[in-house]
Order: C-alpha cells, then sequence, then structure tokens
C-alpha cells in the first residue's frame, strides 16, 4: 500500500511545543512536499494498516489530562447518549435537517436553525439548477477522457475518486452564488467568543479538494465511521485539546462547537499525514451532480447532539470495558490510564470509530444516510461531526459530489491559499494533497483569467479581499494580513 509521508517531527511532546509556538504562522515550513498517493493513504482501514501499540507517553498524557471529577461527567453522558441513539435510531435520515437555498435567501426559522445547530450537519436543497450540475459531470467527464493517459485517483484500476483540482467544472461550483451564499450562511452559524480572533467569517476562500464519480456496485470506496481533522492531535496538542476545554473540566454542557476562537490554536495535524486537512474548515461539504438516495454510495452522519457525542469521543480514552465493549451499563467500564489506548486514533490517520471503539453510539443504528438528493443540492457536516460514505453502491447509476467545504479567512488559511493560487497557476496538486505533477500537463485546466471580478476572484485569491460589513477588529485585522499575504 501506500506509504504515508513521514514526519519531519517525530515526539509528540515537542511536536506539540514547536507546534504551538508557530502555529499562527505559516505553518508550510513544517510541511514537506507530500507523496504521490489518493484517499486511501488518509484512512487506516482503507490502507489495510493494522492497529500499532502506541508509545508509552500516551498513557502519560491520559494521566496529565485526567481529573478525578470526569468519571461523573462519563457516567452523565453515558446516560443521556441512551435516548439520543434510541430518536435517531427511530427517525433515520429525518435527523438530518433539510433547508431549501430559498430558505437561506429569505431567512431561516428559529426551529431548523436549532437543530441544525445542535446536530451539525445540513442538506441544502436547490439553488443549483440539475441542468448545471450534470453539466459539471459531463464536463468532468470530458477532461477526464482528453487526459486520459494521465488521470490518477483511487481505485488505481478504475479511478473514482478523481486526483482532480483544477478542472473547469470544479472551479465554476467553488465559484457559484448559491454556494457562496450558503456558505456565507453557515459560516454567520459561527461565532468568535474573543473579538480579536483573527478570523474574518464574513470572507469565505476556496479550499481545492477532490471530486468523486462513484459507480453503481462499487464498494472498494467505503469509508467507515470517522472525524476529519486529525486523531490524537485532539487530546496531544494544547491549542487542539483547549477546544475541549470545557468537557475536560468536567462540564460538557457549557462545551461550544460554534465557538472558533479556541479553533485558531488547534494543530490538527502533527504527523504529516498525506490528505491531512491543514486550514481551518468548520464545514466539510460536498455538492451533487447526480440523483443519489440512501444505499446509493452516499454520505452518513451521526446526527446526535454534537456537544453530547464529542463530550463522549474525548471522554473516551479514559475508559475500558471490563468484559468486552458489547456491555454498554456504566458499570461494565473501568478508568484506563494505563494502557497507550486511543480508540480509533493513530499517528498520522484520521479519527475512526467502530463498534469496538466507541460502543455507546451504536454507528450501526445512528449512522443515517443523506436522504433522496438530486443534482446541485449541496450537504454540509461541521468539523466534529463522525461520517462516513456508505460501503456499498447499490443504486443503479452514479453516485457523484464534488467535495466543496465553507472555510473562512483566517492568517494561516491565508497562507495556504497564496500557496494554492501559486499551484493552481502551474496545475499542481495543493500542497494538503498527494503530490506529483498533477494536472500540469493537461489539457482543457481551468484558466485564472476567465474567473469573473468580484467574489469569485476573491475566494480563489486573485482579488483582495473586502473587509466585511460589521467585522470585528481581528476580522479586520485579519483581511488587511490575508491581502498582504496574497498581493504584496
Ligand atoms: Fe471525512
Amino acid at each position: 500500500m501506500l506509504q504515508i509521508t513521514k514526519r519531519t517531527i517525530h515526539c509528540g511532546r515537542k511536536a506539540a511545543t514547536v507546534a504551538s509556538t508557530s502555529r499562527l504562522v505559516s505553518n508550510r515550513a513544517q510541511q514537506k512536499e507530500k507523496e504521490e498517493g489518493s484517499i486511501a493513504s488518509v484512512f487506516a482501514s482503507l490502507s489495510g494498516d493494522k492497529p500499532v501499540e502506541l508509545p508509552q507517553r500516551f498513557s502519560d498524557l491520559k494521566k496529565d489530562i485526567f481529573k478525578e471529577h470526569l468519571v461523573e461527567s462519563w457516567r452523565d453522558v453515558l446516560t443521556k447518549l441512551k435516548p439520543e441513539v434510541e430518536e435517531v435510531s427511530a427517525v433515520g435520515s429525518a435527523a438530518i435537517p433539510r433547508l431549501s437555498y430559498h430558505q437561506i435567501k429569505t431567512g431561516v426559522d428559529e426551529d431548523s436553525l436549532r437543530r441544525l445547530k445542535k446536530v451539525g450537519s445540513v442538506v441544502v436543497e436547490g439553488g443549483v439548477s440539475e441542468e448545471e450540475a450534470l453539466g459539471w459531470k459531463q464536463s468532468i467527464r470530458d477532461y477526464a477522457a482528453a487526459n486520459r493517459d494521465k488521470v490518477k485517483g483511487f481505485p488505481a484500476d478504475d479511478v473514482q475518486v478523481f486526483e482532480f483540482y483544477h478542472s473547469v467544472a470544479q472551479t465554476q461550483a467553488r465559484c457559484h452564488p448559491a454556494l457562496r451564499d450558503t456558505q456565507e450562511f453557515l459560516l454567520d452559524l459561527l461565532h468568535a467568543s474573543d473579538p480579536q480572533s483573527e478570523i474574518s467569517l464574513g470572507s469565505i476562500m476556496s479550499y481545492y479538494d477532490r471530486l468523486r464519480i462513484r459507480k453503481p456496485g462499487d464498494s472498494q470506496f467505503a469509508l467507515g465511521p470517522h472525524i476529519d481533522g486529525g486523531s490524537l492531535e485532539r487530546w496531544e496538542d494544547p491549542g487542539y485539546r483547549a477546544c475541549w476545554k470545557h468537557i475536560l473540566n468536567g462540564d460538557y454542557t457549557q462545551h461550544d462547537p460554534f465557538d472558533v476562537s479556541p479553533r485558531l490554536d488547534a494543530q490538527f495535524d502533527l504527523y504529516g499525514a498525506a490528505g491531512g486537512c491543514s486550514v481551518y474548515r468548520p464545514f466539510q461539504g460536498w455538492t451533487s451532480m447526480s440523483r443519489v438516495g440512501p444505499h446509493e454510495g452516499t454520505l452518513r452522519v451521526l446526527p446526535i447532539d454534537l456537544k453530547l457525542a464529542t463530550a463522549y469521543i474525548i471522554l473516551r480514552p479514559f475508559f475500558a470495558p471490563k468484559r468486552g465493549p458489547q456491555h454498554l451499563d456504566f458499570d461494565d467500564w473501568m478508568l484506563d490510564l494505563e494502557s497507550t489506548h486511543f480508540p480509533g486514533s493513530s499517528q498520522g490517520r484520521t479519527q475512526e470509530l467502530n463498534a469496538v471503539t466507541h460502543p455507546h453510539l451504536q454507528l450501526d443504528k445512528t449512522m443515517v444516510s443523506a436522504p433522496d438528493l438530486s443534482p446541485g443540492d449541496q450537504v454540509y457536516w461541521h468539523s466534529d461531526v463522525v461520517h462516513a460514505v456508505e460501503a456499498e453502491h447499490r443504486g443503479k447509476s452514479d453516485s457523484s459530489v464534488l467535495y466543496i467545504p465553507a472555510i473562512p479567512l483566517t492568517v494561516n488559511n491565508a497562507h495556504y491559499l497564496q500557496d494554492q493560487r501559486d499551484r493552481m497557476n502551474q496545475g499542481l496538486p495543493p500542497r494538503d494533497f498527494p503530490g506529483g505533477d498533477g494536472e500540469s500537463r493537461f489539457v482543457g485546466r481551468m484558466n485564472p483569467e476567465d474567473v469573473e471580478a468580484g467574489p469569485s476572484r476573491q475566494l480563489l485569491g486573485l482579488e483582495p479581499f473586502p473587509i466585511p460589513p460589521g467585522a470585528s477588529p481581528g476580522a479586520k485585522r485579519t483581511v488587511k494580513k490575508a491581502n498582504e499575504i496574497l498581493f504584496d
């Protein structure tokens, strides 16, 4: 299988110190060029890796973080998970909030907003016409055909997740007004508890990602339940760990997944993971290019209370089952600070979850599929939401999406955008993705000159960002710094 890129800093504690002092500067210096690869490099399960015993320092880390009152928190979380699990099991896909693009343009009602903020995922229907979305797919197929001998992706012998970043269709989708409006709406759900935080939630920027055209019958591209944004880093990096301050202090109800201030100090990738996302990405998302429903190779999410699910996941490494993970009562579990186990976590890989690592989530019942979607519909999920891709595509036609997240401007993100823009001009893969010559020798690549002036050029880093109305002092400073990074 593919080798992951070797990290340049090996000791986690040392890495955390280095990371915390340098993270607000660009982290470009820490990152080596990624090796060639595909999406398989990111997941231990796709790569066929066996779980590796972690070094002793991970037991020390648990002892450092643990406080006595977390035992009661654990009891409380287990109690509250039961009714949540039952509710989601009963309603299935309906647990995922659905909005129309029209609502986003005219105002979303309080109840829908409350549900969206509770579970952290949403489907947005309409906005992009079916004709337009299907046109994008055809354009990508034409691009693949025109460059047949150079196309890379997963699986290598019959590519369905394409290593494409610079096609005309992807650019058109990223710049589409309906996607921009939806992403502005999502970023507006976030807030910075510290007005000096250097983030501009009113400025969306583009983060180039891949696309998928999944064929019926495929069962190779099965991504089990996981959370993006590293795994061990959640506990190991002091900045990332600060995001769970209230959970680790014993009051998970105070945890605010929509406060961005602590996120800016988080280092999501201490191990130079291939495919690790190095920008702050509050919402991952995709836009559909096909009609797709449950059992047709679509997205699955865990739509239970995000605060509660996160509290469970953060507390989980401190406890172990006494007689097997299938026994879920509080009394069936014991404190575990001696082992180095961080279930579902491994160095340089994403956080994975299953019935053994996280049994109380009862993922077999609670991971629900996105509902029936039409071409042009969008799906987004908060960075802490557990998600997966259905193991088997049992539909009759392709299941196709463009991965397009909602990303705000930060100083670090602006450094990435500047680098991404420069690579775009050469047709090279963005820095977070497997390296190689990418699309540099492709014909029919997007031409930056074709992107119209205004918001589209801004989000691609081709034109300075304006200061958004009502910007906080930190936001104003961020936009100013971003424009200096991009254009000075
Ligand atoms: Fe993911």
